[in-house]
């Protein structure tokens, strides 16, 4: 979901003759959500959208995956999975690792300073969060400018590239959520015509589209897609070559396109005693949920415990990605910047024990995390297996194998 939005020059009227300065037409593409029956823009192109020239096999990367099992809780340190001068030579699509995946999402983590292919996903919604850099999206609608805290919200299917600014020695650190479906704000934040409500912790106006067409004139225009296939990962890639280059949209209007929100931006929502973690939520998609743990007021009944009680979410594994500030409830056990725990479904989890004592009286959290529940098991990918830190699951008592 997005508001109506509207970029460019467009026709008065719809599916009507609409005809550049030298009389020539443009093509007009509907590109729209489940079956003509939900969210869609109109774009008008300068050359055909379907024009191919080629069609060839693009090899992904490594997307194998390895089930939690033995299960166990895990911690894995994604800052050691690329160095900065491997950074340096990534690209934001290209470079990605995957970490954690099931067969409704897949978590990726990628440090890259390089722009990328021309690129779109066509198994489902993107949803990037900007852990460091800045740059901007290129896409079919026009550019989006992107920065550290802001979640790069890519609908299924929008031809886009990441091209990443680097600052002397800073690349962008992307942790990117790969939907097999759509993701959007949570439902119940949304009136039954799709406006932000008084109780959702943002609203429209903390969301930005692009506001201009992003007009590229070439030829034999590589664009790398994802797509479904019939692999083990369900997952395969194609490079199709255009005959003009597909960002050649003088306008478009519609509900359907890409934009950033910020972090910065969720007004979180506290309580006297503690808050459970839907209020932290920010979008959901099929069989998962994007929370983030933002800077707040914590619990202020004079007997409050700040830090989780232990819960047994019995249908979720849990992923949380620590992104600044102290995480008072992981006190004690090795979690840092840029550490992943997940906490899978079948075990009850909390606080290392230190920690309860610990936040006693707090007033604020400085926290700052993003967490992705599913509702169906993750398993490790090779991003995940490389990053782990294998003495996490014995935290809490203190011993265990190898510990
Ligand atoms: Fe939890």
């Amino acid at each position: 979901m997005a508001f109506y939005r509207q970029v460019g020059t467009i026709p008065a009227k719809r599916h009507t003759q609409f005809r550049d300065d030298a009389g020539s037409l443009y093509y007009e593409e509907l590109m729209g959500e489940e079956g003509f029956s939900s969210d869609s823009s109109l774009l008008y192109h300068r050359g055909v959208p379907s024009a191919i020239v080629d069609s060839r096999t693009w090899d992904l990367p490594e997307l194998t995956t390895t089930g939690n099992h033995p299960l166990r809780p895990r911690h894995l340190k994604l800052h050691g999975l690329f160095d900065a001068e491997e950074a340096v030579k990534l690209d934001p699509v290209q470079g990605r690792r995957l970490v954690l995946g099931n067969s409704d999402v897949r978590i990726s983590y990628v440090v890259a300073a390089a722009a990328s292919p021309y690129y779109r996903n066509a198994i489902g919604d993107e949803c990037v969060y900007v852990e460091q850099g800045e740059g901007v999206v290129e896409t079919v609608f026009g550019v989006l400018p992107y920065r550290a805290g802001d979640y790069v919200l890519i609908p299924r299917a929008t031809t886009h590239r990441w091209v990443p600014t680097p600052e002397e020695g800073a690349a962008s650190r992307l942790y990117v959520i790969e939907a097999n479906s759509h993701i959007s704000p949570p439902r119940r934040y949304l009136s039954r015509f799709g406006q932000f409500l008084e109780h959702a912790p943002y609203c429209e106006r903390d969301l930005y589209g692009p506001d201009e067409p992003l007009l590229a004139d070439g030829e034999d225009v590589e664009v790398l897609v994802k797509h479904r296939g019939s692999v083990p990962s369900g997952v395969v890639g194609t490079r199709m070559v255009y005959a003009t280059h597909p960002f050649d949209v003088v306008g478009w209007d519609g509900c359907l396109y890409p934009y950033t929100f910020n972090i910065e931006d969720f007004e979180p929502i506290t309580g006297r005693v503690h808050q459970p973690p839907p209020v932290h939520q920010v979008f959901e998609g099929h069989n998962f949920v994007v929370c983030n743990f933002v800077p707040r007021k914590v619990d202020y009944h004079p007997l409050s415990v700040p830090v989780p009680y232990y819960h047994s979410n019995v249908d979720s594994d849990e992923v949380m990605f620590y992104v600044a500030g102290d995480y008072e409830a992981r006190k004690g056990s090795g979690i840092d910047i840029g550490s992943i725990s997940l906490h899978p479904g079948g075990y009850a989890h909390g606080p290392q024990p230190s920690a309860i004592e610990a936040s006693l009286g707090a007033e604020r959290f400085e926290e700052l995390a993003v967490m992705v529940d599913t509702f169906r098991p993750l398993d490790l990918g090779e991003g995940g297996e490389a990053a782990e830190d294998p003495g996490y699951a014995w935290t809490w008592a203190g011993r265990g194998p190898g510990a």
